[in-house]
C-alpha cells in the first residue's frame, strides 16, 4: 500500500512517566524524530500525575531513554529540549482535563502543528474508563477540525466480557477508524514478512496445507522472569499476557487464507475467519506451569512466588503449552502447538513448520540412513530470519544422511531492523491501521480463550532455567507424521 504522509500533529502521551513510556514509547518517538521527513512534524506533551515541570520531565525521560534504550545522552537531551513538554494532571477532575486541552492548544499553536491530535494512553486498565470519559467531556475525542487518533495498549480486557465492555466504552467516544490497538508483535519486521513469505513465494504457499504439513509449532520461551511487574502479571498470567494476543497473532498470520488486498480490513477479516474455525480448546489440550527456584546461565533465580508483589500461594501460570485444531479445508487434522513461558533457558520466538516425511522409506535397508522431516524455521527473536532443514547424503559409499539448512538472516542482509514501536507509532502518525488489531479480532480471540480461563488447570511446577513442566511433553513431542 502506498505510504501515507506523516502529517503535523501534537502527540499527547498519557502516563508519560511510566515504565512503558520510558522504555518503549519515548525512545521510539526519538528515533522517528531523527528522520528528515518527520522533523518539525510533531512535539510531545507528556501528561501524568507526577509533580514535574517541563525541565524535570525532560530529565526523567532522558535518564530513562539512556538507561533503558541505550540512546546517547547528548542526542536525547537535544531532542527533549525542543520536543518534550509536560503537564501535571493534578486531581484528574474535569477541570484538570480542560487544562490539558488548553496546554495542548497552546503548544500546537506555538509549534504550528494545526488541529491534529494523537492521544497515546499508556495507562493501567483501572484508570482507563475515567480517562476516556474525561477526554470526551473536555472535547478532546472528536474535534471539529483535523484528526484525532487514540492508541490503546494491551491488555484489551482480561476476558471476553471485559473486552466487550472496553470496546463499547471506546466506541462511545471514538469511531473504530480512530482507534489503534497495539500488539507490538505486529510491528516486528519478521512478523510482517510472514505475509510476503507466504503470499509472495508461490513455492511455499502450495505446500502450506494438511497434505504437506504434519504440524505447526509456535513457541515463545523467554529468559525474563516476572521481574518488577508482579502487580500486573500476577493478575494476568501467561495466557492473557502472551497467548491471547502475541501468539494468536502469529497463529493467524501463519494459517490464514490470502487476503483480497493488503488493506488492514482485508487482512483482519481473514484472521478472524481462522479464529472462528478453531475447535473449542479442551482441558486436555492445555498444560500450565509456574516456575520455582532455579538457575539460568549460572544466575540463581528465585521462585515466582518469592517475587515482590506476587500473592502468597499464587496460582498464576507463568507457562502455557496448548494444542489447537483448525477445522477448515486447509488445516483439518494438523495440530498447531503453542508454547510460552517465563524463566526458561533462553529467549527464542520461533515458528516451526514441520513437513510430512517422504511417503516411502526408500532407503530403509541402510540402517545408517535416518531421514528426518523437512522443517521450516521462522525465527522472530532474538535473531530474525528463516532456515529450511533438509537431508543430504554424506559423501561415501553408504547412504549416511545429514540434516543441513538453507538459511536467511535479516540482520546480515539488511542490518538492524527498526524496533516494533517505532514502526507502529509512525504508522499511527500516518493514519495506517494495517498493523493494528480491531475490536472484532480482539473479541474473536477472547471467545477462543475464555473457556480455557474457566477450566480448572493444575499449575505444574518447573524449575527456572528448564524448558517447562514435565506433563507438557505429552503435548509437545510427536511422531513427525502424526495427523
Ligand atoms: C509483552 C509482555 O507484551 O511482551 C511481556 O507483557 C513479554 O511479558 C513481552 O516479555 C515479549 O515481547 P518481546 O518483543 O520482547 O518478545
Amino acid at each position: 500500500m502506498p505510504t501515507k504522509k506523516l502529517e503535523r500533529h501534537l502527540f499527547v502521551l498519557f502516563g508519560a512517566t511510566g515504565d512503558l513510556s520510558k522504555r518503549l514509547v519515548l525512545p521510539a518517538l526519538f528515533e522517528i524524530a531523527q528522520q528528515k521527513h518527520a522533523q518539525r512534524q510533531f512535539v510531545v506533551l507528556g501528561v501524568a500525575r507526577s509533580a514535574f515541570d517541563d525541565a524535570a520531565f525532560r530529565k526523567d525521560a532522558v535518564d530513562g531513554m539512556v538507561k533503558l534504550a541505550g540512546i546517547k545522552r547528548r542526542e536525547a537531551q537535544q531532542w527533549a529540549k525542543e520536543h518534550l513538554f509536560y503537564h501535571c494532571l493534578g486531581d484528574v477532575h474535569l477541570s484538570d482535563y480542560m487544562r490539558v486541552r488548553e496546554r495542548a492548544d497552546e503548544l500546537a499553536e506555538k509549534h504550528h502543528l494545526g488541529p491534529n491530535r494523537l492521544h497515546y494512553l499508556a495507562l493501567p486498565p483501572a484508570v482507563f474508563d475515567d480517562t476516556v470519559e474525561k477526554l470526551d467531556e473536555a472535547g478532546m475525542c472528536c474535534p471539529e477540525k483535523g484528526w484525532t487518533r487514540v492508541v490503546i495498549e494491551k491488555p484489551f480486557g482480561h476476558d471476553l466480557a471485559s473486552a466487550q465492555a472496553l470496546n463499547q466504552l471506546v466506541h462511545r467516544f471514538f469511531d473504530e477508524k480512530q482507534i489503534y490497538r497495539i500488539d507490538h508483535f505486529l510491528g516486528k519486521e519478521t512478523v510482517q514478512n510472514l505475509l510476503v513469505f507466504r503470499f509472495g513465494n508461490a513455492i511455499f504457499e502450495r505446500l502450506w496445507n494438511r497434505d504437506h504439513i504434519a504440524r505447526v509449532e509456535i513457541t515463545v520461551p523467554e529468559r525474563l522472569t516476572v521481574g518488577t511487574r508482579a502487580g500486573y502479571y500476577d493478575r494476568s498470567g501467561a495466557l492473557r499476557d502472551m497467548v491471547q494476543n502475541h501468539l494468536t497473532q502469529l497463529l493467524t498470520l501463519v494459517t490464514m487464507e490470502a487476503p483480497a488486498t493488503t488493506h488492514g480490513d482485508d487482512i483482519r477479516a481473514e484472521k478472524v475467519k481462522v479464529l472462528r474455525s478453531i475447535l473449542p480448546i479442551e482441558r486436555d489440550d492445555v498444560v500450565m506451569g509456574q516456575y520455582t527456584a532455579g538457575e539460568i546461565g549460572g544466575e540463581k533465580i528465585a521462585a515466582y512466588q518469592e517475587a515482590e508483589g506476587v500473592a502468597e500461594n499464587s496460582k498464576t501460570e507463568t507457562y502455557v503449552a496448548m494444542r489447537v485444531r483448525i477445522e477448515n479445508w486447509r488445516w483439518q487434522g494438523v495440530p498447531i502447538l503453542l508454547m510460552t513461558g517465563k524463566a526458561m533457558p533462553r529467549k527464542l520466538t520461533r515458528i516451526r513448520i514441520v513437513f510430512r516425511r517422504a511417503p516411502v522409506a526408500l532407503f530403509r535397508e541402510y540402517d545408517t540412513c535416518n531421514l528426518t522431516a523437512n522443517v521450516l524455521n521462522i525465527t522472530i527473536s532474538p535473531e530474525e530470519g528463516f532456515s529450511l532443514l533438509f537431508d543430504v547424503k554424506r559423501p561415501g559409499n553408504t547412504f549416511e544422511v545429514d540434516t543441513q539448512k538453507f538459511s536467511f538472516d535479516y540482520g546480515e542482509t539488511f542490518g538492524k531492523s527498526p524496533g516494533a514501536y517505532r514502526t507502529l507509532l509512525e504508522d499511527v502518525m500516518r493514519g495506517d491501521r494495517t498493523l493494528f488489531v480491531d475490536a472484532e479480532e480482539v473479541e474473536a480471540a477472547w471467545k477462543l480463550f475464555d473457556p480455557v480461563l474457566q477450566q480448572k488447570h493444575t499449575i505444574h511446577p518447573y524449575p527456572a532455567g528448564t524448558w517447562g513442566p514435565e506433563p507438557a511433553r505429552r503435548l509437545l513431542t510427536f511422531d513427525h507424521d502424526e495427523r
